[in-house]
């Protein structure tokens, strides 16, 4: 399966993406984890990534499209994957068509999670991850690790990101609704958006979005 996963920073992408993507058997590409894996690598791409991230702004496309159509040639996405924060706006999802077509492929779905704005906020402001591994994600009060600061699946040291700042967030609230928002409406137009609602336990999240692709959970 070929899905796209939309909604507004914070509404739970990574964290569902996490167990669609097990139950699916399709890898998890999630465009801001490869720019971060890049940061901290400190390579010419994170570089250049790291002053727009930390505004809250999109890395322009010329460095996005290309960074998503690599990892998306690997061998483990040839049959299907879960796109996690790409496309991002209407020229990213054009391109996103174009590779596809050239491929002969085509996407099945584009998950769109609805969250609440004041929710999104609270769920951001709590938000921890695992520094070993961006798929361990905590929440202070929602999803508690056993130890403060340490993660239970690694033992890794959980922190908070840098773009998780009140400021940042607002910017990259409204990036979402500006920039973001209009590919929906783009997918709307193919006959491929599933809307479901994220708020709840996650694991009820799952079963909802699981069986929106028309899958069991
Ligand atoms: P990115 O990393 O994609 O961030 P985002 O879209 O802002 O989304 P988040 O990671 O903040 O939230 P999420 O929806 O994954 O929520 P999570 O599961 O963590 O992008 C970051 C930046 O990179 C962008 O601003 C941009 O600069 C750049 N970028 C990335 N892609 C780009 C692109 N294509 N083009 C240009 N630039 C790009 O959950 C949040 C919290 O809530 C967690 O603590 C979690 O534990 C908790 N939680 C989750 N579900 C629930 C629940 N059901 N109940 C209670 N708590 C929950
Ligand atoms: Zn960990």
């Amino acid at each position: 399966m070929r899905i796209v996963l939309v909604g507004p920073p914070g509404a739970g992408k990574g964290t569902q993406a996490a167990y669609l993507a097990k139950n699916l058997s399709i890898p998890h590409i999630s465009t801001g984890d490869l720019f971060r894996a890049n940061i901290s690598q400190g390579t010419p791409l994170g570089k250049k990534a790291k002053e727009y991230i930390d505004a809250g702004e999109l890395v322009p496309d010329e460095v996005t499209i290309g960074m998503a159509r690599d990892r998306m040639s690997q061998p483990d996405a040839g049959s299907g994957f879960l796109l996690d924060g790409f496309p991002r706006n209407v020229a990213q999802a054009e391109a996103l068509d174009e590779a596809l077509r050239e491929d002969g492929a085509a996407l099945d779905a584009v998950l769109d999670l609805e969250v609440p704005e004041d929710e999104v906020v609270k769920r951001i402001a709590g938000r921890r991850i695992c520094r070993n591994d961006s798929a361990h994600v905590f929440h202070v009060t929602y999803n508690p690790p056993r130890t403060e600061g340490v993660c239970d699946v690694c033992g890794g040291e959980l922190y908070q990101r840098a773009d998780d700042s009140e400021e940042t967030v607002r910017k990259r609230l409204e990036v979402y609704h500006t920039q973001t928002e209009p590919i929906v409406d783009y997918y709307r137009g193919q006959g491929l958006v599933v809307t479901i609602s994220a708020l709840g336990k996650v694991g009820d999240v799952t079963e909802r979005a699981m069986s929106a692709l028309g899958r069991d959970a």
